[in-house]
């Protein structure tokens, strides 16, 4: 069974990149495991701190070992992307289990591709496997709830068709 995790760059509470992930989490289930890191939890980046790591970023690597892929959905930032996503990066930045990692984007708003070609460039450079078949984007632009996501036939199979070519590369390795 794949190991999935899910990576939001997103704290607010109606997040629109959360509730991408939370509906590709149910599109996944039950064959797929699903797992949420949790970025809110981390500290500031500080490479000080990376041969005593701290429990919430321990927590984090161990996740990313365990993952077969990484979905990562995140806002924009005055075209930048955005810092929780950042942090969590450049805690993970140092770990062998990133190499070639395959990672689907979901990106909520077209608009936003500043911070999407950044979080490619950051990727490339950690040398993860962006799978561009799987990379979705949804033109939700900041509009409604997560709600809207699971009532949206349109946004489901859209992310559908990403995960399911997201699992055939995995299926592959
Ligand atoms: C401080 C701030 C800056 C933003 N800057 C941009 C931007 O530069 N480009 C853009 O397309 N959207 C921008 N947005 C809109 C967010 O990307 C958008 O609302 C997104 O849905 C937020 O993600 P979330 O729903 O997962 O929290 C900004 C929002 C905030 C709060």
């Amino acid at each position: 069974m794949a190991e999935l995790l899910a990576l939001c760059g997103s704290l607010r509470r109606y997040s629109q990149n959360r509730a991408a992930l939370q509906a590709t989490e149910s599109l996944a289930a039950p064959h797929v495991g699903f797992q949420w890191a949790r970025l809110a939890a981390l500290p500031l980046f500080n490479p000080d701190l990376e041969h005593d790591l701290p429990e919430a970023v321990a927590r984090l690597l161990e996740q990313l070992e365990a993952a077969d892929g990484l979905v990562i959905a995140s806002p924009e930032y005055a075209h930048g992307i955005s810092g929780v996503l950042k942090n969590a990066l450049d805690w993970m930045v140092s770990s062998p289990a990133f190499y070639q990692k395959p990672v689907m984007l979901i990106n909520t708003s077209p608009r936003a591709h500043h911070a999407l070609d950044s979080t490619r460039e950051i990727l490339t450079t950690m040398s993860a496997n962006i799978i561009d078949d799987a990379c979705v984007e949804l033109a939700l632009l900041g509009k409604g709830t997560g709600l809207d996501i699971a009532q949206q036939p349109e946004q489901q199979a859209q992310l559908l068709g990403g995960l399911e070519r997201f699992l055939a590369v995995l299926s592959d390795r």
